[in-house]
């Protein structure tokens, strides 16, 4: 038996950090809207063992791979002594904060209970996920929502009327940053450290106006303060798309990647070759119409 499926990405409309946790995460909110630009994963059922390959070489195939973990801990949670071989063909550009890595494994989580009849119910599913990382619960879903805790406490909300209609576009710079450093370094940053609870409700109330304008100045994320501070070409991006015609602009996740929001799919082609034209043809860029209500 075989399955093919897409694993989409991610942006944060807000990611908004609350404080450091005893247990050294940090405790936040989180506005998560996914994004139709897309990994796809092959799966296949084999007599035994998990055999991961990918298009891009620079990507582990082993248990430094979440795909595999992911496999893994379905593996460990059912007793199936069944096997899987998976192939990851990668478009999503990685530690990008896109989420990619961590879509793929919650789509391999949902592939894998597929390809073996159902054997986990969804809360299970839910707590393999969450101990595979904070981002991976949000996964499992595929609509626009608020999580909280670290991240892995996802309460799924619906499409945002001030987005319908609207385009993404991203950019990747061309280099990675680590989550890990991203949060090591807010601790120089205590305003973005400790921000004010709340933001998440309040953006996601005004997203439900069909009006942009009203919403956009309360996108936010707490991690630019040390990305921006390293990259100083990040905030040229996010400054560049603001004042070019984007309707909101932000980096996502722990970066480096920027999106902005257009008003259709036209507009946002249009602003790629003004930001090519301003800083080359190198970055990755994508453009998509907004994931909205089926
Ligand atoms: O959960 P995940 O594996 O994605 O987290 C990667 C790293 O990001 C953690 O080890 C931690 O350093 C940092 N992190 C954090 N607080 C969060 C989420 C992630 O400090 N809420």
């Amino acid at each position: 038996m075989f399955l093919l499926k897409q694993s989409p990405c991610k942006v944060n409309l807000l990611l908004n950090i609350l404080g450091k946790r005893a247990d050294g995460f940090h405790e936040l909110e989180t506005l998560m809207q996914p994004v139709n630009v897309c990994d796809e994963l092959a799966f296949e059922r084999t007599r035994n063992g998990i055999e991961l390959s990918c298009n891009d070489h620079s990507l582990p195939t082993d248990s430094g791979n979440l795909v595999f973990r992911a496999a893994e801990s379905f593996r460990a949670a059912t007793g199936i002594s069944e096997g899987v071989k998976i192939h990851l063909e990668k478009k999503i550009p990685v530690a990008a904060g896109l989420g990619g890595g961590s879509g793929n494994a919650a789509t391999t989580l949902l592939a894998l209970n597929e390809l073996f009849g159902g054997a986990l119910p969804s809360e299970k599913l839910i707590h393999i996920a969450a101990g595979l990382g904070s981002d991976i619960p949000f996964f499992l879903q595929d609509k626009p929502a608020l999580a909280v805790g670290r991240g892995e406490q996802v309460q799924p909300l619906d499409f945002f009327p001030a987005l319908r209609n609207k385009a993404f576009m991203l950019i990747h710079p061309g280099f990675g940053i680590s989550t890990p450093w991203a949060y090591k370094n807010l601790a120089r940053f205590p305003a973005a450290l400790n921000g004010p609870k709340g933001r998440g409700k309040k953006l996601a109330a005004l997203l439900q106006s069909d009006d942009l304008n009203a919403a956009a100045p309360e996108f936010y994320n707490s991690l630019e303060a040390p990305a921006f501070e390293k990259f100083p070409v990040l905030k040229l991006f996010k400054d560049f798309l603001a004042s070019n015609g984007a309707r909101a602009a932000l980096m996502s996740g722990s970066g480096s990647a920027t999106f902005a929001i257009c008003d259709s799919v036209p507009a946002a082609e249009a602003l790629i070759e003004k930001f090519k034209s301003r800083f080359g043809p190198n970055c990755w860029t994508a453009v998509v119409r907004n994931v909205s209500q089926p």
